[in-house]
């Protein structure tokens, strides 16, 4: 059975927008600029990978799409967060984000700043709000907050983040690259997944395959994306191309080569899918997932 994932994409992002639309305070909430700002990034058409990892990682493990809707939508938000201060002046200096001027370029920088703190903060507040311990164990909902924060935080994504910025314009070596990928990026992208699972009630060694598939998955992801700052269209990817380069950003290409890179990212999406083999069935949505992770245009 082949899986129709843009179907499932188009019905999972549905889901997670509702979710996050009726969570949102309305735009015209007081001090307005700020919720204003919130609402443009959020919804300003992003991809929605990250909730579908949830959601497909929740169906590998037997669960339903409801089970994992509020984590799938405060990852989404902290993911949301994580890109209005990438694209900052003091981070990448972008202008240009999911096809839309950047947060900060409308919004001004200060605000910008506040609708970050703002999505990041509030999304642990909706972990611990009543939407998710009506249908959770405390138990439950305490190791999938753990999961999250220690993702996006100081040894994980922001750790990533940092590296980041300290590598411009240095000649760093594989390893580093490595960890800086896996955590800017593959950190939540493993949390996603694994929380999808938790969510779903899996077994310790269901969540063992997940965590096993999701590492590959999501530094394969980075890699991706340092291939289509290169070779990807801006029209298409929805923000600039070249970026990388005018910055002397620590990239695979830059490292390994074009090649090599992509080489890389099709051995790790492989890795990836042959971790889900005990799933059988249960794991093709995610098996598609790797493949689009690699294959995309955007
Ligand atoms: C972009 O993430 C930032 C990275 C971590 C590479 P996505 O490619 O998932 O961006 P959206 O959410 O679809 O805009
Ligand atoms: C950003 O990596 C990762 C984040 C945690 C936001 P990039 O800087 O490569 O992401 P893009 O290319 O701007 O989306
Ligand atoms: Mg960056
Ligand atoms: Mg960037
Ligand atoms: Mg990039």
């Amino acid at each position: 059975m082949s899986v129709d994932l843009a179907a499932r994409l188009a019905a999972w992002k549905t889901l997670v927008d509702a979710r996050l639309d009726a969570w949102l305070a309305p735009k015209e909430s007081f001090p307005q600029p700020l919720f204003d700002a919130m609402r443009y990034s959020l919804f300003a058409g992003g991809k929605r990978i990250r909730p579908a990892f949830a959601f497909a990682a929740a169906e590998a493990a037997g669960g339903a799409e409801d089970e994992a809707l509020p984590f799938a939508a405060v990852i989404e938000m902290i993911h949301t967060y994580s890109l209005i201060h990438d694209d900052l002046p003091a981070m990448d200096d972008d202008d240009l984000r999911r096809g839309k001027p950047t947060n900060h370029v409308l919004y001004g920088e200060g605000i910008a700043i506040l609708a970050g703190d703002a999505l990041l903060t509030d999304a642990f507040g909706w972990l611990a709000g009543p939407d998710v311990a009506a249908h959770h164990p405390p138990a439950r909902v305490l190791r999938i907050l753990g999961e999250i924060a220690r993702a996006a935080g100081s040894c994980g994504m922001v750790a990533g983040q940092a590296l980041d910025l300290t590598s411009e314009g240095k000649d760093v070596d594989l390893p580093t690259l490595e960890f800086l990928h896996t955590h800017k990026t593959g950190a939540l992208i493993r949390a996603s997944t694994v929380v999808g699972g938790l969510a779903a009630g899996a077994t310790e060694v269901d969540l063992g395959i997940l965590s096993s598939y999701a590492e590959r998955v999501g530094l394969a992801f980075q890699i991706a994306d340092d291939v289509l700052d290169v070779e990807g269209e801006t029209a298409e990817l929805g923000k600039p191309v070249g970026s990388d380069e005018s910055l002397s950003k620590a990239t695979y290409p830059a490292v390994i080569g074009m090649g090599e890179s992509k080489r890389r990212a099709a051995e790790l999406m492989e890795s990836a899918v042959a971790c889900l083999a005990p799933f059988g069935a249960r794991g093709e949505v995610l098996a598609a997932l790797a493949r689009f992770v690699v294959e995309r245009r955007h």
